[in-house]
């Protein structure tokens, strides 16, 4: 914290700008000679704790909002795969074993939020399977001490954007249409652009995506008549997505 000396000028504390301003006022009656010309002005000495004081921590402060800027989910875009606390595989559970969604995702069809399963539901069959797994160390830990483990959200739209699954899953679209191949991913990324526009093309021409209640969770579905199918479907469950602001902005 002592600066004191380094911005003393004849005793007194002044500014940079106070600075140059009084050198400015120097008499100029002798034409600089050329030594004169290419020394540094007496205010350059000041420029290292300028730089290291002011613009240092400016640039870093830019840095750091940037960084946050681009990659806290709610900008980060297709692709986007956080690093998870545990090396958990939906390839193996949910495609190789084949455990339905709905085993560890709750909440979806009973909510605005699928959620994410507690240790509880890991430990399930955890207890029995794999009971010596350096993997599974931090889950065995979290159900010891009862802290639940962080996962770090993939998925997230705006506040300002209202958005619930059970209504989705109703109307028949499935996981796969919002989520894509979850059964093949062994680390979650995120599928859909989850922008204005990806939701607006779906809810102006949802035949495209609708099927059967119970086939929502299926991945890797597909029939030849979808469209044909998506209609009827449409029809029988009374199917009409908000295009209006006030649909999705309440
Ligand atoms: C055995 C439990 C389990 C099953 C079965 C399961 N999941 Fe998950 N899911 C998790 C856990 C734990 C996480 C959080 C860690 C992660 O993102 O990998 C998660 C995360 C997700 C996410 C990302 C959530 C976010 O943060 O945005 C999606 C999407 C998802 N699951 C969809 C599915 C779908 C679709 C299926 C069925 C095909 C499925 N899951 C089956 C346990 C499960
Ligand atoms: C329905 C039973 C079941 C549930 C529920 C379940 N798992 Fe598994 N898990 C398994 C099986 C089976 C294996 C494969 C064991 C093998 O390869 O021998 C496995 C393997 C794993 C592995 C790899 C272990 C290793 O050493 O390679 C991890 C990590 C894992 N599970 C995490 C989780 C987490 C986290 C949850 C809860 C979100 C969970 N599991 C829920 C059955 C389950
Ligand atoms: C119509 C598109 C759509 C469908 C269908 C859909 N999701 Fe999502 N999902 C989203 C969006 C959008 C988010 C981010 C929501 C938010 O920020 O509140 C999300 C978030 C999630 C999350 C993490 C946050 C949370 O809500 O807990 C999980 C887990 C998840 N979805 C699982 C599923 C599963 C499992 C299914 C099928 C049973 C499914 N989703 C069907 C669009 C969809
Ligand atoms: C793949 C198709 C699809 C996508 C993508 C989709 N929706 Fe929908 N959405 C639907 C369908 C179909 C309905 C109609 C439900 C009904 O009429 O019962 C609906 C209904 C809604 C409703 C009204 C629910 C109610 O209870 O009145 C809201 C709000 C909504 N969607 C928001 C969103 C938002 C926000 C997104 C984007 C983040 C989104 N949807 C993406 C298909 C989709
Ligand atoms: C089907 C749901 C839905 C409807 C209907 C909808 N919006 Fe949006 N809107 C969203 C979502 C989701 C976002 C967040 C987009 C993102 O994160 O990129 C959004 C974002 C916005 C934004 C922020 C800027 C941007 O593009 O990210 C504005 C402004 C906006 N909407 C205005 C409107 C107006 C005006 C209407 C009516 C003409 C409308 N919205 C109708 C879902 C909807």
């Amino acid at each position: 914290m002592n600066r004191g000396p380094r911005l003393r000028v004849g005793g007194e504390r002044v500014g940079v700008a106070e600075r140059m301003s009084n050198e400015e006022q120097k008499p100029t009656d002798d034409p600089p000679s050329n030594e004169e010309v290419w020394s540094f002005p007496p205010w350059y000495n000041r420029v290292p704790p300028l730089v290291l004081g002011v613009i240092g921590p400016l640039a870093t402060l830019m840095v750091i909002g940037v960084v946050w800027y681009y990659f806290s989910p709610k900008y980060t875009d297709v692709g986007y795969t956080p690093v998870q606390p545990v090396a958990y595989s939906h390839k193996l559970h949910a495609g190789d074993l084949g455990i339905d969604c709905r085993y560890c995702h709750v909440g979806a069809e009973r909510g605005p939020h699928a959620g994410v399963p507690p240790t509880q539901t890991c430990m399930n069959c955890h207890h029995q399977i794999r009971t010596a797994s350096a993997k599974l160390l931090p889950v065995r830990e979290s159900w010891a001490t009862g802290q639940p483990i962080e996962w770090v959200r993939v998925h997230k739209t705006p506040d300002y954007a209202y958005f619930q699954h059970d209504a989705h899953l109703r109307a028949g679209v499935g996981c796969e249409s919002c989520h894509g191949r979850i059964d093949q991913m062994v680390e979650v990324a995120q599928d859909q652009p989850l922008q204005m526009s990806w939701c607006l093309d779906c809810h102006r021409n949802p035949e495209k995506f609708l099927r059967p209640r119970d086939q929502i969770t299926v991945m890797g579905y597909s029939v030849p008549n979808q469209e044909q199918l998506g209609r009827e479907l449409k029809e029988k469950h009374a199917v009409n997505p908000p295009l209006h602001c006030s649909g999705c902005h309440r």
